[in-house]
Parts: structure tokens; C-alpha cells; sequence
């Protein structure tokens, strides 16, 4: 079965059908640049320009980075503050014609890396991260998500955890890997203390190059790379959105 899985993040709105029995995209991605300012409407009608591009009629599995529930979106870390209790899975429904779910970026990423990736099979607690602009999270118990975590608004050195190790501010305040590296591993030293995980996925771009800070983490927990990397979030809100009907 073929669904639309969509990304909406901060600098770009990338989408691409996706066979949901296999995990795998079924065409080329389709990437548009985030409209600015990204308030509801413009982001919905580039959402619309996705689907159109792949003359879509069914239903859409779209991510947000941002808290999602029941459809509204409650928070708007690095969005447009208008998306702050907007119905945003029936505006955007409206805007492509199509059954739309919503759902937090880094809670579909986490369902595609449980299904197919770096979590398949694995049992008990394990946590995903994704570094990014921000930092997302995902929780699993037994392989079953909590949805809308957000662990990296949690505070260190009275700062939100984000704030700190987000692999935005690597670049923006020029830290080595090592410095950068200190501070996720400090960040899930938290995270340790408060759920005692068996496994860390740790996702967005900055995976691919886990060896330059891997080495600067020590986890009692076992630590391991995201397989699926820029593809997590299209395939995991494609498959949260497989049970609507067209
Ligand atoms: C948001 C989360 C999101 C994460 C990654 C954070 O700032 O609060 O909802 O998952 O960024 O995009």
C-alpha cells in the first residue's frame, strides 16, 4: 500500500510516496524550501504543492516539529508561534483535499527506525534523538511509542537542553566534536538517570558522522546510530497515516 509521507521542517517541506508494507520510498523525494514566514497557510499550501507534484489523492502522513495532539498543534519551537493551537490536521486536510495525520517529527522518525531501522525487534525502553535545529525525542516501551516527549526542552545548566547540544549550535558557536560531543553526552546522562533505557537511537543529519562524537559518549546504554536518515520522518508519518481512508 502506497501513502504520502511529508516533512515539514524548519528549512524545507519534503515529501515522497512510500510502499508502508516495506518501509522503502517508491519514487524520488520531493524537496521545497520552507516558505518565510512559516505560519499555518503557507506551510499548508506547499504541503498541497508536495501532493500535486505527485498528482496524490489519498491519504497524507505528515510530520511537524512540534507538539502534535489530537491533530493541534500546542508548541512552536522553531516554527511560526501562529501553529500554537492551530488545527493544523484539518487545515491542511482542507488545503490538499486529502485525509491528513499529523503527528511530531521525531515520534514518526522513531516508528520508522522501531519498524525498519537501528530499533527493529528491540524491546523494552528505547529512546530516540534526533539532532538537529532542535532536538526531538521519542519514547518506546516494549515497541509501543508515548507520543510528544519532547526531552529536548529539558533543562541543563539553565538552559533547555537544545539550547545546548542541538547540532545547529555546534556549528553556530564553532564547538569541536569533543566540546559538542561532552554536552550530548551530559544531555543523555539525564535522560539515564530519569527512564534507565536499554537502547539510544541517535538521528537527524549529524548521525552520519557519529564516529566524530561517539567516542566522547559513555552511556551505560547501548548507543547506536539511525539507519534511515533523512527518509525516518517521511516513511514513519506515512505509516501512522495507513489506517485513514481515502
Ligand atoms: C520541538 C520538538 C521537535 C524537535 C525537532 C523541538 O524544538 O519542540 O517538537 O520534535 O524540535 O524538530
Amino acid at each position: 500500500m502506497e501513502v504520502l509521507g511529508v516533512d515539514i521542517g524548519g528549512s524545507g517541506i519534503k515529501g515522497a510516496l512510500v510502499d508502508v508494507k516495506q518501509g522503502t520510498l517508491t519514487v524520488e523525494r520531493h524537496r521545497i524550501p520552507t516558505p518565510q514566514p512559516s505560519n499555518p497557510q503557507a506551510v499548508a499550501e506547499t504541503v498541497a504543492e508536495v501532493a500535486r507534484h505527485f498528482s496524490w489523492q489519498g491519504p497524507i502522513g505528515c510530520t511537524f516539529p512540534a507538539v502534535v495532539k489530537h491533530g493541534v498543534t500546542l508548541s512552536a519551537a522553531n516554527v511560526d508561534d501562529a501553529w500554537i493551537g492551530t488545527d493544523g490536521a484539518t487545515l491542511l486536510s482542507q488545503t490538499t483535499n486529502c485525509p491528513v495525520k499529523l503527528l511530531n517529527d521525531a515520534d514518526a522518525a522513531g516508528i520508522a527506525e522501531m519498524t525498519y531501522g537501528a530499533g527493529k525487534g528491540r524491546q523494552g525502553i528505547v529512546i530516540m534523538l534526533t539532532f538537529g535545529t532542535g532536538i526531538g525525542s521519542s519514547i518506546f516501551v516494549d515497541g509501543i511509542l508515548v507520543p510528544n516527549t519532547e526531552f529536548g526542552h529539558m533543562e541543563i545548566r539553565k538552559k533547555d537542553a537544545e539550547h545546548r547540544a542541538a547540532s545547529r549550535i555546534r556549528k553556530e558557536e564553532g564547538l569541536s566534536w569533543k566540546k559538542w560531543g561532552e554536552r550530548v553526552n551530559e544531555f543523555l546522562g539525564r535522560m539515564e538517570i530519569l527512564f534507565s533505557p536499554d537502547l539510544f537511537i541517535v538521528g537527524g543529519g549529524v548521525s552520519k558522522r557519529h564516529e566524530k562524537f561517539f567516542p566522547y559518549i559513555d552511556t551505560q546504554a547501548e548507543i547506536v546510530p539511525a539507519q534511515m536518515l533523512n527518509e525516518a520522518g517521511i516513511i514513519g508519518a506515512a505509516m501512522a497515516a495507513q489506517g485513514l481512508s481515502s
